[in-house]
């Protein structure tokens, strides 16, 4: 990529303290905490989201140890230098011979813990995982975020993601009370 179509992009030079890598396996409870505070962050945005359960958020270990062994999947994480895992992206490709393209790259979670943030940690967590859906010759991506989570519309805006699908709730009663109005 051309250096002035990088600058666009993300902070360059990129802040020094911080290192973009892999996950490993060393990395698997602080990917478990910073996944809690993602979904913390995910259901603060947004009141009438269903809530992650208990057993779930106990499950998170098992989770992240199947993911990072995924052959699909990539998982990165951002590092500082003094303060150690600060931020993590999960992608992986999906395949579907019924629909072209049958193979997309879904980005599944981005965290980057908010004392680190608006240094441009995100952008490198997505490049990362970009370089690894371009290594898989997939070229479509897709993801979910929360209407009410203000910063990933931002963030995700900002690399150029518009809205496909809108997924909508209502609560059985309030629709029912639409279709058959008392009285
Ligand atoms: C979304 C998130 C990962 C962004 O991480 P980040 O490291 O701050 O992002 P970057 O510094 O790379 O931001 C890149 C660009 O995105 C946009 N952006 C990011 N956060 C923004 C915000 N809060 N408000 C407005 N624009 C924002 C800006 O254009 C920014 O460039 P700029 O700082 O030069 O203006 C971070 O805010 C976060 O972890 N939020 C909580 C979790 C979350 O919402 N995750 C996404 C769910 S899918």
């Amino acid at each position: 990529m051309p250096m002035s179509d990088r600058a666009n992009q993300v902070p360059w030079p990129p802040a020094p303290e911080y290192s973009v890598r892999l996950a490993q396996s060393t990395d698997i409870d602080r990917l478990v905490e910073l996944l809690l505070a993602l979904q913390g962050h995910i259901e603060g945005s947004n009141p009438t989201l269903w809530q992650m359960t208990a057993e779930a958020r106990a499950n998170l270990r098992g989770q992240v140890v199947s993911r990072l062994s995924a052959e699909n999947g990539c998982a990165v994480v951002a590092a500082h230098s003094q303060a150690g895992l600060v931020g993590m992206a999960f992608g992986r490709v999906v395949t579907n011979h019924r629909y072209r393209p049958s193979r997309a790259g879904l980005i599944d979670q981005l965290y980057v813990d908010p004392g680190h943030r608006r240094r441009g940690i995100g952008q490198r967590l997505v490049s990362e995982l970009c370089g690894f859906f371009a290594r898989q010759g997939v070229d479509d991506l897709s993801l979910r975020y929360v209407v009410g989570n203000a910063e990933a519309a931002a963030f995700w805006t900002a690399l150029g993601f518009e809205p496909r699908i809108v997924t909508a709730g209502a609560s059985r009663r309030q629709v029912e009370a639409i279709l058959v109005p008392d009285g």
